[in-house]
């Protein structure tokens, strides 16, 4: 008998980026997400770890990317908001679940941590031009569909200082073997159609999940906001 697949909140059953299916889902997304924190404890979702994502931690201690304030998308339980909070960054999250952002909010009240939290969607943020120094998004960008991720980008590079950095751990479309996981697996090309008009590459590798360390391909992301913008494809600069 063959596998039925799972999905996930941000995950869908099926492959492909357009079509009735993907709207609908897309719709639902924010109501799923919120559905999971608000019923399931946050130590049990399998993307939660109380650990920061690897490749974000060492790029900050090896002084690859800005100091000063930070800025996660889709802070989920806020782990990594609060590692960056206790390596001296002004650190702010965001995500569109209050229930996850009251988790947030209650695990940094109890560390005595610095952290920020609000509710807010990615694709309309709350803070003026040139807010941080340092973006990070571990497991949003590739819930968006593509109209969605150019809104998303354009977000991104408004909030982002110029010489800001943004560092994201995101789906591989090339994994094709996964039978759970978002809807919209980004290619390197993919990538850069997105950011490369305000943004220019870093660093682009395959790292392992986190935290499961299974069979699943990612890659690592390292974007640094341009200092004036490139013509081509990608989203509008503003
Ligand atoms: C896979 S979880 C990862 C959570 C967290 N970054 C972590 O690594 O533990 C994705 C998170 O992004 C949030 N999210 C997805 N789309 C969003 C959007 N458009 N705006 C704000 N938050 C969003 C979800 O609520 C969820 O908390």
């Amino acid at each position: 008998m063959r596998n039925r697949r799972r999905t996930l909140p941000g995950g869908r059953a099926g492959r492909g980026t357009t079509g009735p299916r993907a709207s609908v889902a897309e719709e639902k997304l924010g109501a799923r997400f919120e559905r999971t924190y608000s019923t399931t404890d946050y130590r049990k979702h399998p993307w939660f770890s109380e650990r920061p994502t690897e490749f974000v931690a060492e790029a900050v201690r090896s002084g690859r990317v800005r100091r000063g304030r930070s800025l996660d998308l889709g802070c989920g339980a806020g782990t990594l908001a609060l590692w960056l909070a206790r390596q001296g960054y002004d650190a702010f999250g965001i995500d569109f679940s209050p229930s996850a952002v009251a988790v947030a909010t209650r695990r940094a009240a109890r560390r005595k941590r610095k952290a920020r939290f609000r509710v807010a969607s990615a694709l309309d943020l709350p803070f003026p031009r040139g807010f941080a120094d340092l973006v990070t998004d571990i497991g949003l960008v590739h819930t968006l569909s593509p109209p969605r991720r150019e809104v998303y980008a354009s977000e991104l590079a408004r909030v982002l200082k110029p010489g800001g950095d943004y560092l994201t751990v995101v789906f591989a479309r090339e994994d094709q073997n996964d039978e759970i996981g978002p809807p919209y697996r980004l290619s390197v090309g993919e990538l850069m159609a997105a950011f490369e008009s305000a943004l220019e590459v870093q660093e682009v590798h395959a790292v392992p999940s986190e935290p499961a360390r299974d069979a699943r391909r990612f890659y690592a992301v390292h974007l640094r906001r341009r200092r004036s913008p490139q013509p081509g494809p990608g989203p509008l600069w503003r």
